[in-house]
């Protein structure tokens, strides 16, 4: 017999950065974050899990390559999940699994992304969500969606933010053992509607720097990552949830650019210096703030993550539709500009 479960997950995108860990195995961050979850339908990842007696280990396929599960961040999910594991009856099929049986059960993992991972947006968040939501499932694991996420952690810090829809928050915790470090859904995705998310695939090639390896260096060289992480991000996060609570867009996409360029200005700051951006995603910049400032209130917010990638949020969908045609007009697809595609990812979750 063969006993499966499939689940999709969306990706996240941070409004307030996560960038540096306090602890790199458990995965413990330097500050909270937030993010905002897309829709399923365009940015997201479909994992399929199985388990039978007939398989004689664990094995993963990742878009149909088969990948090593040796890495200690699988090993750490797979490992805190069968230790939470429970009895799973499927009288149809009748088959039975007890709570020790899981040890000694091995699994079969098959994970797809819907974009190509060439393009060069972040997966792991999606993919470690995924994995982990879809083995709770089979496992018939009793954990809440906040707890799961502290497992989801473990594999990408990230991947914590995409258990839920909507804001989330990734509270840093305090404990040494990570248990309070994790996701909790600030509103859910029909709070604030109006946004839409348009990605600017600025350059398909792989990033240079990991953001595990980028943050590392960070952390141990940028001292504005220390003042950042102590004085600027807790009050942020206090306004930002503000901003979200009372739908208040100004707010928002002041701080989610003033983030967003200060998580770079970290970058810069670390020795040697980081750079994810390029020169097409910096005149993305000047644009959007041209057009802000000509309007006189914030029509369009940017955030970029570790790659040149520009993530730009409309604040309703008239004005999506006038910065999807200003930026095919200004940044077309396939110019000298290295601009491939646009990517729409509708944050109606
Ligand atoms: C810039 O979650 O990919 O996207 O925890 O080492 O796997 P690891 O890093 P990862 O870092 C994401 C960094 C970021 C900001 C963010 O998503 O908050």
């Amino acid at each position: 017999w063969v006993l499966m479960v499939t689940a999709q997950t969306p990706t996240n995108i941070a409004v307030i950065k996560y960038w540096g860990k306090r602890d790199e195995t458990l995965i413990l961050p330097v500050n909270d974050s937030i993010s905002v979850t897309l829709d399923p339908d365009h940015l997201c990842t479909t994992t399929t899990v199985a388990v039978s007696p007939s398989f004689d280990q664990d094995r993963m396929w990742l878009n149909g390559k088969e990948i090593s599960l040796g890495g200690g961040r699988y090993q750490n999910c797979l490992k805190e999940i069968r230790s939470r594991a429970c009895d799973v009856e499927d009288k149809e099929k009748g088959i039975k699994i007890e709570k020790k049986d899981w040890q000694k059960l091995h699994l079969h993992i098959a994970s797809f992304n819907n974009f190509p991972t060439a393009a060069g947006l972040a997966s792991s968040a999606a993919g470690f969500a995924c994995l982990v939501f879809s083995l709770a499932k089979l496992m018939n694991l009793k954990e809440n969606q906040s707890q799961l996420s502290a497992i989801a952690r473990q594999g990408s810090g990230s991947a914590c933010r995409s258990l839920f829809g909507g804001f989330v928050k990734w509270i840093m915790g305090k404990e040494g053992n990570g248990s309070d470090s994790l996701a909790v859904q600030l509103v859910d995705e029909e709070h604030w509607n109006d946004l839409v998310i348009i990605i600017a695939v600025v350059s398909s090639r792989q990033k240079e720097t990991s953001s595990t390896t980028g943050m590392r260096e960070s952390v141990e060289t940028s001292l504005l990552l220390q003042h950042r992480a102590k004085e600027v991000v807790p009050k942020r996060i206090v306004q930002m949830e503000e901003a979200i609570q009372n739908h208040d867009f100004s707010s928002f996409a002041q701080l989610t650019c003033a983030d967003s360029n200060q998580f770079h200005a970290v970058c810069l700051d670390t020795s040697p210096p980081i750079f994810y951006m390029n020169d097409t995603s910096h005149r993305i910049i000047s644009y959007v703030e041209r057009w802000n400032r000509s309007v006189g209130s914030p029509q369009v917010a940017y955030t970029f993550d570790a790659g040149p990638n520009a993530v730009l949020i409309a604040r309703n969908r008239k004005i999506a539709t006038e910065l999807l045609q200003r930026l095919l007009f200004f940044f077309p697809p396939n110019s000298e500009t290295d601009l491939n595609s646009y990517v729409l990812g509708d944050k109606s979750i």
